[in-house]
């Protein structure tokens, strides 16, 4: 069972390799997890993992699979070597391919006396809105077809979904306790927004029910990022202070 020191994962999204393990190395003993992408992967694969798997933070690596269920398999069987604490898979691979993520993340993991990771869903991407889902032929308003997804997620066995925070309360209402929410689009306050559109503060997404904050550029560009991510932190525990 995988236990978070804290709930704040660093998104590390930059095609440079130096600047990604400084980040790393700065981060160690603050960050809950960090969190590489498509773009860190490209660029330097399993070596380019490994390299910040040595600063002994959970990883929570981004890849958002989406193919047959076998080659999908085939990829989470890779995957597992890179130990991820969680990974993403598109739901819009079907119930076969999601439940083919699952099942071989929690072999693999049993097999390399691993923890099992989080397996989570990616539903609708925030950058589509009603007018695109149209014209790929999907039905239904975006929260719709994001609560469609997320119900498919949790049938087949995954872990949570990543979801945006304008989606935490229809989610915690309609799906299990005990699946995750990881919520990205956050921002503390005064924050710059970058190109997030709909933002929620660290505390109040928390509050709502997310498991996990995904926060980036608020921490990894600004000038000192351990203040950045302590300053998160602790207006978390701030909060906790006042609902005991
Ligand atoms: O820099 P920022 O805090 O906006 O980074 C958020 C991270 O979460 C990025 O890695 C981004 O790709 C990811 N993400 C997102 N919105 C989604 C899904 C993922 O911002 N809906």
């Amino acid at each position: 069972m995988l236990k978070l020191r804290n709930p704040l994962f660093v998104a590390i999204d930059t095609a440079d390799l130096d600047e990604a393990v400084r980040l790393a190395e700065m981060l160690k003993d603050v960050a809950g997890g960090l969190k590489l992408g498509l773009e860190f992967f490209t660029a330097f694969g399993p070596d380019g993992v490994a390299r910040i798997a040595e600063f002994d933070l959970p990883l929570f690596i981004d890849l958002k699979f989406h193919d047959i269920p076998n080659t999908v398999s085939g990829a989470v069987r890779s995957l597992m070597r890179m130990r991820p604490a969680m990974f993403t898979v598109h739901a819009f691979g079907g119930l076969e391919m999601l439940r083919a993520a699952a099942d071989t993340a929690a072999l693999e993991a049993d097999r390399l006396g691993l923890p099992r990771p989080w397996v989570l869903g990616v539903t609708v991407l925030t950058s589509l809105d009603a007018g695109d889902l149209d014209v790929l032929g999907v039905e239904g308003s975006t929260h719709k077809v994001v609560a469609r997804l997320a119900r498919l997620a949790e049938k087949a066995g995954l872990d949570g979904i990543v979801c945006a925070p304008d989606e935490i309360s229809t989610a915690r209402s309609t799906l299990g306790e005990k699946f995750r929410l990881v919520v990205p689009g956050i921002r503390p306050k005064g924050a710059e927004m970058h190109d997030q559109k709909r933002v929620t503060g660290p505390r109040e997404a928390i509050q709502l029910g997310a498991d996990v904050l995904v926060v980036g550029r608020p921490i990894t560009r600004s000038d000192d990022p351990v203040f950045a991510a302590r300053s998160i932190l602790g207006a978390l525990e701030r909060a906790e202070g006042q609902e005991g």
